[in-house]
């Protein structure tokens, strides 16, 4: 798998970023098992919990499309540090993903962290709760 193509997908969704409350710019890129990457960005509101983080932006674009399975994501925030998907989409990514998932966490094409799903969402309450 090609973390490099994935996290400028990542880059290329974060330019589109729409963030004039916190002016903090983050892009996402997930694998689908059809071979094709969707990119993503956040999505702010004036009524600030109505905003939409990049990897939901991402997951949805590619769920709206019939998508099921995502085989990677890659996340990019901050150049400078390392931009963790927060609680509510590591909950999401994990409606559409294995626990052994890569998540690429990038600050550039060259340097970036993976880590399993299960690494960052131990323990997950998933379909497998829901559905016997
Ligand atoms: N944000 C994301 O897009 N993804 C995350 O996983 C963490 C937070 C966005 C939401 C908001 O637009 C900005 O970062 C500051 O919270």
């Amino acid at each position: 798998m090609n973390f490099e193509l994935l996290i400028q997908e990542a880059f290329k969704g974060r330019e589109k970023a729409y963030v004039p409350y916190s002016n903090f710019k983050v892009g996402a890129a997930i694998l689908t098992d059809s071979g094709k990457i969707y990119n993503g960005c956040n999505i702010e509101n004036a009524s600030y919990g109505a905003t939409n983080c990049a990897e939901r932006t991402a997951i949805f674009k590619a769920v709206s499309e019939g998508e099921k399975e995502i085989k990677a994501i890659a996340v990019v925030g901050s150049p400078e540090e390392y931009t963790f998907p927060c609680g509510i989409c590591r909950q999401v990514i994990s409606e559409f993903a294995k626990e052994d998932t890569p998540v690429i966490i990038a600050k550039n094409e060259n340097e970036f962290l993976v880590n399993r799903l299960d690494e960052i969402l131990p323990g997950a309450f998933t379909k497998k709760d829901l559905i016997k």
